[in-house]
């Protein structure tokens, strides 16, 4: 057990109000920058910080993309969007996704394979357990209602302002394998497609961090930047002022930039998340 654990259950329910909130806000016509804007806004007001930049992936989009300032592009009927947040309370964080249909519902199925998996995994979580169970349950659930999980993409344990730290949970069997233990923080995160089951690199997107601090001498900006963020993602949204957007859009190399990860078969793509806190004989779900 965390010893700060009630730190761990703040960050988790703001983490899950955020996320309705945000899944209430995904509708036909809305902004997807006005919906990530929103989602953040609401963390910060909770007395947390965002662990990460609003993720709002679209159709064959798994994860990793939030709007920049000028995306002025909106929702559209049929749109599958992944709502995927974190709220994070001096380095406790929560993160978590739920996907959202907008206007219609073609894809019911497709987002029931991922709340499924995550219900049926949540399960067999308890102190002890090997993540490959957990692993071959997502995967049996997924394929059981007709869809392929995506073999590339794993949940994870969380540490202290670490988001993904040293343990997977692979969305299929035979991956990886590691015993999870009482007092472990993990998000459960099984994504599901009517693609080919993997997802590939795509455009570089707009989150990104540092991966140590610039030199102060020959870049003052990127390093007051380094001041506000550290290394926790971030992206250009949260630089209103001018001047720091024009250093850190010359200084981009220095920074690690997160692609877009898109289905290779052009498949479309659903996710849940719930971030959980393993205890003896069960789990405590952190982000309800
Ligand atoms: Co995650």
């Amino acid at each position: 057990m965390p010893q700060d654990v009630d730190r761990w259950r703040r960050a988790g329910r703001i983490g899950g109000a955020a996320r309705a909130l945000g899944t209430g806000l995904v509708r036909v016509g809305a902004s997807r920058r006005d919906v990530a804007e929103e989602i953040e806004r609401y963390i910060r007001s909770q007395g947390a910080l965002p662990a990460f930049p609003a993720n709002l992936s679209i159709n064959d989009e798994a994860a990793h993309y939030t709007p920049d300032p000028e995306d002025d592009r909106r929702f559209r009927t049929g749109d599958v969007v992944k709502v995927d947040v974190g709220a994070h309370i001096d380095g406790a964080i929560s993160d978590t996704a739920a996907t959202v249909e907008v206007g219609s519902t073609r894809y019911t199925a497709l987002l029931s394979a991922t709340s499924s998996a995550v219900e049926a995994a949540s399960k067999e979580l308890k102190g002890g357990v090997e993540t490959n169970v957990l692993s071959r349950t997502i995967e049996r659930t997924i394929h059981g209602l007709g869809f392929k999980p995506v073999e590339n993409l794993t949940g994870h344990t969380i540490e202290t302002y670490l988001l993904h730290a040293g343990k997977s949970v692979p969305n299929v069997s035979g991956m990886a394998n590691a015993r999870l233990e009482p007092g472990e923080v993990v998000a459960i995160e099984p994504f599901a497609t009517n693609g080919v089951g993997r997802i590939g690199n795509g455009p570089f997107g707009n989150i990104m961090r540092f991966r140590e601090e610039p030199d102060r001498e020959r870049f003052p900006e990127l390093s007051e930047l380094y001041g506000r963020f550290r290394t926790l993602p971030f992206c250009a949204r949260w630089v209103p002022e001018p001047e720091l957007r024009t250093a850190l859009q010359r200084g981009r190399k220095r920074l690690q930039t997160y692609p877009v990860f898109v289905e290779e078969g052009q498949g479309w793509v659903s996710q849940a998340e719930r971030t959980f806190l393993v205890v003896d004989a069960g789990c405590e779900v952190l982000t309800p």
